[in-house]
């Protein structure tokens, strides 16, 4: 199996079990399909977890559509055209591609880092988005933010300002380290925290095909509508599986 964000597979790894609610959100994926464009490779377009208009009004279905069948799509596309030929790439998941670009053939390392990366950041953001996963972070998690950053609000804020001032495009992460710190931090382009070593939390995509058909050269508005659909109950739930993977 090629598609699984890092935490879901440190979940697996680690024993633990997902939510029900968690699996039923998943199965409830009725309207999105696979781009047939990038069905040759190794490498799936996973279908979004819920419907293309879910995130209505804070994201439109229309951008959802383009981010998810065309944007999310060609990365997967171009990732399987870069290891076409690498069978020793094509076994391993796009996580641990992206998590260790420096094993990797240069003739190939540029366009993992890229493709790929773009593919493991969408796939690990689409099913942290939801409108009915809580209003805030949950059990071990909220408290590892009350103690890194005072409080859930302050870290908002610090979160809000990261993703405001991403120059360019790129995204806003709050990551686990390999010595359990959380901390807020930025990427350009498809970077991911996993190169660094680093599990991320939450992030927030910043590149203009996220929002701009919504919220134009707002993105200010855009990053405070975002935290009206984190799914924190899933997001929750994961990282006590991580942090638990990282005590075992
Ligand atoms: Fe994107």
């Amino acid at each position: 199996m090629h598609r699984r964000s890092f935490l879901n597979g440190i979940g697996y790894a680690a024993g633990l079990s997902i939510s029900s609610a968690v699996l039923n959100r998943v199965s409830f994926s009725q309207s999105a399909t696979p781009n047939p464009a990038t069905a040759g490779g190794p490498y799936k377009l996973p279908p979004l977890p819920y419907a293309y208009d879910a995130l209505e009004p804070y994201i439109d279905a229309e951008t959802m559509h383009i981010h998810h069948d065309k944007h999310h799509a060609s990365y997967v596309e171009h990732l399987n055209a870069a290891v076409a030929g690498y069978p020793e790439l094509a076994s391993q998941t796009v996580d641990d591609l992206v998590a260790d670009l420096d094993s990797l053939p240069e003739h190939v390392r540029t366009a993992v880092r890229n493709q790929g990366g773009g593919d493991a950041n969408h796939s690990f953001w689409w099913p942290i988005l939801s409108k009915s996963g809580g209003t805030e972070p949950k059990a071990e998690l909220a408290k590892d933010i009350d103690a890194q950053f005072g409080s859930f609000s302050r870290f908002q804020e610090q979160f809000s300002k990261a993703a405001a001032g991403v120059f360019g495009s790129g995204w806003a992460w709050l990551t686990l380290s390999s010595g359990g710190k959380l901390q807020i931090e930025s990427s350009a382009n498809q970077d991911s925290p996993l190169t660094n070593g680093r599990t991320p939390v939450i992030g927030i995509d910043v590149w203009e095909h996220a929002y701009y058909l919504k919220y134009q050269n707002r993105r200010p508005e855009y990053v405070a509508a975002f935290f009206h659909i984190v799914n924190w109950d899933f997001v929750s739930c994961q990282y006590a599986a991580a942090k638990k993977a990282q005590r075992t």
